[in-house]
């Protein structure tokens, strides 16, 4: 299948068989994808916390009431945080791995790598808008995580109709320094799902609407 087709039949599941799990392995496998997202500064000023079971479950109190039918039914819900304030330990952390990958040769060009994304980290922090900086780099990973889950037949179901706080305070998150930016629930969707594309055809804005093209 190629991608325009993935994207042409990948939808957003609204009941989910239960009774399946998606392995481990495959859920391996689409974050092993989203580890690739590619990020502003190669920061990566994101997390991915994979819940089942007694996990998933203590999180029900923050999923809006419409949403909680695919939240249970669904096998695992990926908590996508992001960043609240500068993680120096990540920030190394990041330089290393940009070093082990033969991406920093020499020592002036490491040095010069790290400056850089220190100013662009510092300036989203002078501008006060370093969460929403981060948060962006979160939804580019919800789009990959998606579209890999659809790439290996797993269904999947972006959760905003959750309570923000509640996530975080469940979570302990503002003691990371991040917060919660979407959750993700991933599983296979109901024989009867109501939102299948041959009771609900896609729908989006042509082209035309959509694009414009400046000369
Ligand atoms: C960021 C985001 C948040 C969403 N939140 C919810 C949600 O809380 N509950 C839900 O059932 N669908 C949610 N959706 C699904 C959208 O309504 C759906 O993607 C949109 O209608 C397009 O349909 P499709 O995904 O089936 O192509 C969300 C989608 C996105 C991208």
């Amino acid at each position: 299948m190629d991608f325009e087709q993935l994207l042409e039949q990948r939808y957003t599941t609204k009941h989910y068989d239960s009774t399946r799990k998606v392995p481990d392995e495959t859920v391996t496998k689409i974050l092993e994808c989203v580890r690739l997202t590619p990020t502003s500064v190669n920061a990566q000023p994101y997390h991915f916390y994979v819940l089942t079971g007694a996990a998933k479950d203590s999180l029900r109190p923050a999923i809006m009431d419409f949403n909680l039918q695919r939240y249970d039914g669904a096998s695992h819900a990926i908590v996508i945080t992001s960043q609240t304030a500068i993680n120096e330990e990540h920030l190394a952390k990041v330089l290393a791995a940009e070093e082990q990958a033969g991406r920093l040769p020499t020592e002036d060009i490491k040095a010069a790598q790290d400056k850089s994304r220190h100013y662009f980290c510092n300036l989203h922090v002078t501008k006060g808008d370093f969460t929403t900086w981060t948060g962006k780099q979160a939804y580019s990973a919800f789009a990959t995580l998606v579209y890999a889950a659809a790439s290996y037949g797993v269904d999947s179901t972006a959760l905003e109709g959750i309570e923000f706080d509640q996530v975080d305070s469940i979570m302990k998150l503002a003691d990371k320094h991040e917060t919660c930016a979407l959750i993700v629930v991933l599983g296979y969707r109901a024989a009867d799902d109501s939102n299948q594309l041959n009771k609900r055809p896609k729908s989006r804005l042509a082209l035309a609407d959509l694009v414009t093209y400046l000369n």
